[in-house]
């Protein structure tokens, strides 16, 4: 009887230290919706390590298109689910990827499979499992439809061959107040080229960000021109 209650109390304090385990576990990502713009969410174990650029390249890009200053502007929070256009091997999809967090998540789309292979294997790497990568085609991004809070496109948009059609096939996977923003050089398209071709895909400009333009870039935000698309 007594090597029974022992053997009884000894299960049940084993079961409540396991319970409140998961309980301290779950609590560390409770709240994440109220994290401010730029705090970093805790998921992936390795912040710094998944958020580190790969190579001289995406170092350089990076400096000139600092991750957390894009995503303040154009607003990325906790919780929303985005798409990348031309993502490929994910120099910025895990940036936007741990600023969503576990609650929210990002299409990595691109033409280029192998890229996508390769943001993959990066994403495994770290952990990251709120990516999904998705092979396009020329002008139809074969996106979600009516799911999502965002498409970004960086550093991309000079290589689409007609970027009219593919943004207006992209339209249909914003939820109505959905937003399209575009960083791109000066360089490579003009502001006044850029407004004029997304207005032919069906957006208006809500605001163009310049805090850029010493590094040669705007941030563009663009909303769905009728939104009972
Ligand atoms: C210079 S890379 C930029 C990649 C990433 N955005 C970054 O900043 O690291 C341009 C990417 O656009 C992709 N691309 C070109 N045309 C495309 C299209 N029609 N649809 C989707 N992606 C396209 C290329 O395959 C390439 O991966």
């Amino acid at each position: 009887m007594f090597r029974l209650e022992t053997g009884a109390l000894a299960v049940v304090a084993i079961l409540s230290m396991g319970f409140s385990t998961a309980r301290a576990q779950s609590g560390a990502h409770e709240g994440l919706g109220q994290m401010p713009p730029g705090a970093v969410t805790p998921f992936v174990q390795d912040t710094q390590g998944v958020l580190a650029p790969e190579n001289a390249n995406e170092a350089r890009l990076n400096r000139l298109q600092p991750p957390d200053q894009v995503m303040d502007a154009i607003g990325i929070r906790p919780g929303m689910v985005g798409a990348e256009i031309g993502a490929g091997r994910g120099r910025y999809v895990v940036q936007l990827a741990v600023r969503v967090g576990e609650r929210g998540k990002i299409y990595a789309e691109d033409i280029d499979a192998d890229a996508l292979r390769y943001l993959e294997g990066r994403c495994a790497r770290w952990g990251l499992a709120n990516v999904e990568t998705i092979v396009g085609d020329v002008t139809d991004p074969k996106l979600p439809e009516g799911e999502l809070d965002f498409i970004f496109v960086i550093s991309a948009y000079h290589h689409f061959d007609d970027p009219v059609a593919l943004l207006r096939n992209a339209r249909a996977s914003l939820k109505p107040d959905g937003m399209l923003a575009i960083g791109e050089w000066l360089r490579s398209t003009s502001p006044e080229k850029l407004e004029a071709e997304m207005n032919a895909a069906g957006y208006r400009l809500e605001r163009t960000e310049t805090f850029l333009e010493a590094n040669g870039l705007y941030v563009y935000v663009f909303r769905i021109e009728d939104a009972n698309h």
